[in-house]
């Protein structure tokens, strides 16, 4: 049998989660209730946070967990009963959100069901990087592993696409970020991929920029 690593289909949208609900969270905690301006810009990242949250389980229970159920019959119920749970928070979080503007208590009663939430997140996500890629290692090959993966990157809008790359690829380690990146250089529009790469950068440190661009050899 080979040792070589099976493809983990959660990997980086995971670390782009887990970096994108960590940022929200201590953004919601220091939140100044009765400042307009940081109501409008932190409640704007939180309404994008719970979006990518819920297309990202629409995502997994239409394509990841009928895959699994189709060939390990129960194998995603009990993650996907967690996922009715989500939504059910999700729609809660929006409209704690709705009556945050001057209103200090409310602000962290948001902060508290919003770390309620991440800490629920967290657990959950780690379940499927560990219960689910065993099950979909056992039943499923690589390549149809990466197929059910491109049936969910094909489906995103441009803009939730572009939210996904802005929270993965900044919190993704140099080898995975270069990998990437360079596959999406050989097959997406070079227009694209400038783009990416223009979004990338100032959220990059310059150690981390230096050595994609001596992965890439970008010369820049
Ligand atoms: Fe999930």
């Amino acid at each position: 049998m080979s040792n070589a690593p099976r493809h983990d289909i959660y990997a980086f949208i995971h670390k782009g989660l887990r970096a994108f609900m960590a940022h929200t969270l201590v953004r919601v905690g220091r939140l100044d209730a009765h400042d307009p301006a940081e109501v409008a810009e932190v409640g704007a990242e939180l309404k994008a946070l719970l979006a990518i949250c819920r297309g990202h389980l629409e995502h997994e229970n239409h394509v990841i967990h009928s895959a699994m159920q189709a060939r390990a019959p129960g194998s995603a119920t009990a993650l996907g009963i967690e996922h009715e749970g989500h939504i059910v928070a999700i729609d809660q979080l929006a409209q704690l959100l709705e009556q945050v503007p001057g209103n200090a208590e409310a602000a962290k009663t948001l902060y508290r069901t919003l770390s309620h939430f991440v800490a629920e997140n967290f657990e959950h996500m780690q379940r499927e990087e560990t219960e689910h890629n065993a099950v979909l290692w056992a039943t499923h090959t690589d390549d149809e592993i990466r197929a059910l993966e491109h049936r969910i990157v094909s489906s995103l809008k441009p803009e939730q696409s572009a939210l996904s790359m802005r929270w993965m690829l900044p919190h993704m380690t140099p080898a995975e970020r270069a990998a990437m990146l360079g596959g999406m250089r050989r097959t997406a529009p070079a227009e694209v991929f400038d783009t990416v790469l223009s979004q990338v950068r100032p959220l990059l440190g310059g150690r981390d920029w230096r050595k994609l661009s001596v992965a890439l050899d970008l010369g820049l």
